[in-house]
């Protein structure tokens, strides 16, 4: 099998590596487009813009693709999996249309009240003077999102009635949605979806604030850890059948199947699970440490998905051990953009046993140090040795992840 993977970050490292790491030749993979680092497993193809739809579907031929598999949220939402569905080519990435769920929140909210899915209350507004009125309805905490992609940037939390009414003004034109404050612990998890049923992969949680104790700006994610120890009983099964079967039926029934990765961004209030976000792609980094545990052939399970064929054949298998990622992040994230700065010691970190890099952009979230070992305090002990081996003028990145599993 010829698989594509489209996107050129840290997450389509970790599927690019986990793809190799169950059984796929590196031959047998290219990636579009790519990055330095992942160069140096599979040939890349670093001329191509991942949402170019016409680019990737013309090299998607050339290459003679039995499956491709699109990383970010921007080619799906561009349309590419279209494009290349429209060639023939089995595709693991919702279409444009179904990929709405991630691109539109007021959309998700839609499709969660029509499959009876819980969620937070939340009001649509589309005035200053409505968003005023929902954030005095629901009181502080606020929560203001904006309705499409904003790569990470588009929610606040904050008590601040003013910083509120300011992020609301900076996406209004658009659309932005208040939503109550759900106070709980956050799990990430994932499903593979074929546009019928769905698969659970194994949990993760993301550390989605900038520094350490969950302080400063929410970012895309600064590191996470996989599996979850203190998760209930019962919890995948609960969440596969109250939010993600029901979702995936009421796409269907839209007629806009949503085959790929349904990424559920959960949180456990006192008064049960509830979705806070859906995702239509892998998470990044959570991707980094899901995938690492992985022991199924990863391309097996995302080509049944793209084919319909999920139910026939066995499960995700994860393998016991741990697992802990930290993002090393450029100066100024997520608010201000550095310079282009080199990184050094990354091979260093690499020759380290159960110690993995996963580059992503040469600015913002730069990459990504994974360790896996029998517990996470051991886990985490590899991830951070990988990264002091690492330096990046300016670069920071939380020294509490995983800590509260250790
Ligand atoms: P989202 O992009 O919707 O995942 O939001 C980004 C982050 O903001 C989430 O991971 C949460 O940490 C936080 N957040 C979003 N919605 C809520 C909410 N209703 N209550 C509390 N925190 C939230
Ligand atoms: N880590 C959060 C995300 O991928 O959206």
């Amino acid at each position: 099998m010829k698989i594509l993977v489209v996107g050129g970050g840290a997450r389509e490292h970790a599927i690019v590596k986990a793809l190799i790491r169950t059984g796929t030749p590196a031959e047998n993979i290219i990636c579009a487009p790519g990055n330095e680092l992942i160069a140096k497993e599979v040939t890349t193809h670093p001329e191509i813009v991942a949402t170019d739809k016409l680019a990737v579907a013309t090299l998607a031929l050339q290459h003679r693709i039995d499956l491709a598999v699109i990383g970010p949220e921007a080619p799906l939402v561009a349309g590419v999996s279209d494009a290349l569905r429209e060639q023939g080519i089995a595709v693991f990435g919702p279409s444009q249309q179904a990929a709405m769920l991630e691109g539109s929140k007021n959309f998700a909210k839609e499709v969660m009240a029509a499959a009876d899915v819980p969620t937070g209350m939340a009001r649509e507004c589309s005035s200053l003077e409505q968003v005023e009125d929902a954030l005095d309805q629901f009181g502080a905490p606020y929560v203001v999102k904006a309705d499409g992609l904003a790569a990470g940037k588009g929610v606040i939390v904050t008590s601040d009635k003013q910083a509120a009414l300011d992020h609301a003004a900076k996406f209004i034109e658009d659309g932005v949605l208040v939503e109550e404050f759900l106070d709980g612990q956050e799990v990430s998890l994932f499903f593979l979806s074929d546009g019928k049923s769905v698969m659970p992969l194994s949990p993760a949680q993301d550390y989605k604030r900038a520094y350490d104790n969950d302080e400063g700006p929410n970012t895309g994610g600064m590191g996470a850890y996989s599996p979850i120890p203190w998760l209930p009983e019962g919890f995948v099964e609960e969440v596969t059948e109250r939010v993600a079967q029901p979702t995936v039926n009421e796409m269907a029934r839209r007629g806009t199947e949503f085959v790929g990765l349904l990424y559920c961004g959960l949180i456990l209030t006192s008064r049960g699970v509830k979705v806070i976000e859906f995702n239509a792609r892998f998470g990044d980094p959570e991707t980094q440490v899901v995938l690492r545990r992985l022991q199924s052939n990863l391309a097996d399970l995302l080509m049944r998905s793209a084919t319909g064929k999920l139910e026939n054949g066995p499960g995700a298998e994860f393998s016991p051990r741990c697992a802990v990622t930290v993002v090393l992040a450029s100066e100024g994230y997520p608010v201000t953009n550095a310079p282009v700065r080199e990184v050094f010691g990354i091979e260093s970190a690499e020759a380290m046993d159960d110690v993995e890099v996963c580059k992503a952009s040469p600015t913002g979230r730069v990459l990504s140090v994974v360790g896996c070992g029998q517990t996470f305090q051991e886990a985490r002990t590899l991830a951070y040795e990988g990264m002091a081996r690492i330096s990046l003028e300016g670069g920071f990145y939380r020294h509490d992840i995983g800590l509260k599993v250790s």
